[in-house]
């Protein structure tokens, strides 16, 4: 094990594309960031300097953050801002993780151009559980906006209206020429803002190998679907001796809320095959096209090994059920919305982002940041489902936690409401990795549904897609002190609240409670 010293400058840098030229906020001045490399084990220091006029905290997406919970990122959830002029040192142990994860700014919508890839190396000696690539490349999908993403979150927050969509799907880090690799690895991440994206190779089969930096049982789709936040290793063997091979990445949205057409493409090239040549083209899936998004989820397996044993959780100390959508609520000053606002919540609260950061004001015990009361379920049981809205669609709001004790298992059951429309959310748990144990549309049934369960080699992740009009069930062990921040990762819900926390502390002992945060941490 090594330590990486990594200096991330956070600048200001012109970017030109799709015709204009705009000043973008970049970590280096590169869109999209620099690729943080690292093995399994080792530790990593990232200095990050704000040189720009935003305050700016950077969050690992997916790192455990075993002990570290001072370095996870989530601005005034486990650190205030970092402010103009000033600097922050992430210090964080990569511990029994290995494979494609992403970091991205974690403050406001800075993530649409404040992000890049983290690629974790098996410990030295140690292979991958499927054939060894020949070679590997990062794939980073993402949106590109000619507004100020900045000033499109304000006024979404003002009008309580959905903001546009982006102008351009992006696909960097193109695979360049092939020449003599028969197999690739490509490290695909979703760093788009709002959207979840089909992609898929011409002519080429793609064999999923890993999602969230965890191996699953390997197997072959065309097309793979992939939510903002998420991260999928496939491998695509190189078997046409000559050619041009279309890659594209297109948006899936299978509710009517928001329409956006862009498909962004980039090309596989063997080499010595001539710039002039033809390109195999692809279709894209059309945008609505929840069949193929539901066979690519319902395909995902753990690997379940010797090696790498699936750890379901069997007992459920904490089971909660948790119902997480859009709403409207009253809003006399907003005239766009014609006298109210779309809000979004979770079990009928809408997070207030404090002023404090949670963690510091958990540990420093300052009192009046937040609460502990997060229900367990929905205030009010109605047909969460239904397209006809139920009479109540106001959400109360605070900044409300629920309380795990060290080491107990959760099971949440995260239901989709239609009260406004029902759509698919891809729900984001910081701290730790879960296993999807079950998934179906409708109504949760907490008689029926549980006996389906998967406790054998569900799917292990970070981020998950709570499917459009139905529902998701998880598992995991609170075996990390601190607090973590769970949210919808598209960017626009989060801005309307749809987030809430956890508090892991047992106040007992070092094991069990949180450390005390580094010298450096940043001040509100
Ligand atoms: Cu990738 Cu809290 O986010």
């Amino acid at each position: 094990c090594r330590v990486r010293h990594y200096k991330f400058n956070v600048v200001m840098k012109n970017s030109s594309r799709l015709c204009s030229t705009k000043p973008i906020v970049t970590v280096n001045g590169r869109f999209p960031g620099p690729t943080l490399t690292a093995r399994e084990g080792d530790t990593v220091l990232v200095k990050v300097v704000n040189h720009v006029k935003y305050n700016v905290s950077i969050h690992w997406h997916g790192i455990r953050q075993l002990r570290t919970g001072w370095a996870d990122g989530p601005a005034y959830i486990t650190q205030c801002p970092i402010q103009p002029g000033q600097n922050y040192i992430y210090n964080f142990t990569i511990t029994g993780q290995r494979g494609t994860l992403l970091w991205h700014a974690h403050i406001l919508w800075l993530r649409a151009t404040v992000h890049g890839a983290i690629v974790i190396l098996p410990k030295r000696g140690v292979p991958y559980p499927f054939p060894k690539p020949d070679k590997e490349a990062v794939v980073i999908l993402a949106e590109y906006w000619k507004a100020d993403t900045e000033l499109v979150i304000n006024q979404a927050q003002k009008s309580g209206l959905a903001p546009n969509v982006s102008d351009a799907h992006t696909i960097n880090g193109k695979p360049g020429p092939v020449p003599n690799w028969k197999s690739y690895m490509l490290r695909i991440i979703n760093a788009a803002l709002n959207e979840e994206l089909f992609f898929k190779i011409a002519g080429h089969k793609l064999t999923v190998v890993e999602v969230d930096a965890t191996y699953v049982k390997p197997f072959k789709t065309d097309t793979i679907v992939i939510a903002p936040g998420q991260t999928i290793n496939v491998l695509v063997t190189a078997d046409k001796s000559s050619g041009k091979y279309l890659m594209a990445a297109s948006p899936f949205m299978d509710s009517p809320i928001a329409v956006d057409n862009v498909t962004a493409t980039a090309t596989l090239h063997y080499s010595g095959t001539l710039s002039s040549s033809a390109t195999t083209l692809t279709n894209p899936p059309p945008q609505n096209a929840t069949s193929i998004s539901d066979n690519f989820t319902n395909s995902l397996r753990s690997l379940n090994s010797k090696k790498f044993p699936a750890k379901v959780p069997l007992t459920v100390d904490h089971a909660l059920l948790i119902t997480v959508g859009l709403g409207i609520n009253p809003c006399p000053s907003c005239k766009a919305g014609n006298g109210s606002r779309v809000v979004a919540s979770m079990n009928n609260v809408t997070f207030i982002m404090p002023t404090t950061a949670l963690l510091q004001a958990h540990y420093f015990n300052i009192k009046g940041v937040f609460t502990t009361d997060f229900p367990s379920n929905p205030p009010f049981a109605f047909n969460y489902t239904s397209t006809t809205p139920p009479k109540n669609l106001g959400t109360t709001s605070g900044t409300k936690l629920y309380r795990l004790p060290y080491n107990s298992t959760v099971q949440l059951v995260l239901q989709d409401t239609g009260i406004i429309a029902p759509e698919n959310h891809p729900i984001h748990l910081h701290g730790f990795n879960f296993f999807a144990v079950g998934r179906g549309l409708g109504n949760f049934n907490p008689k029926k549904d549980p006996k389906k369960f998967n406790l054998v080699d569900p799917v292990e992740r970070n981020t998950i897609g709570v499917p459009s009009g139905g529902w998701t069930a998880i598992r995991f062990r609170a075996d990390n002190p601190g607090v973590w921040f769970m949210h919808c990762h598209l960017e626009v819900h989060t801005t309307w609240g749809l987030k809430m926390a956890f508090l892991v502390d047992n106040g007992k002992g070092p094991n069990e409670s949180v450390l005390p945060p580094p010298s450096d941490l940043p001040k509100c």
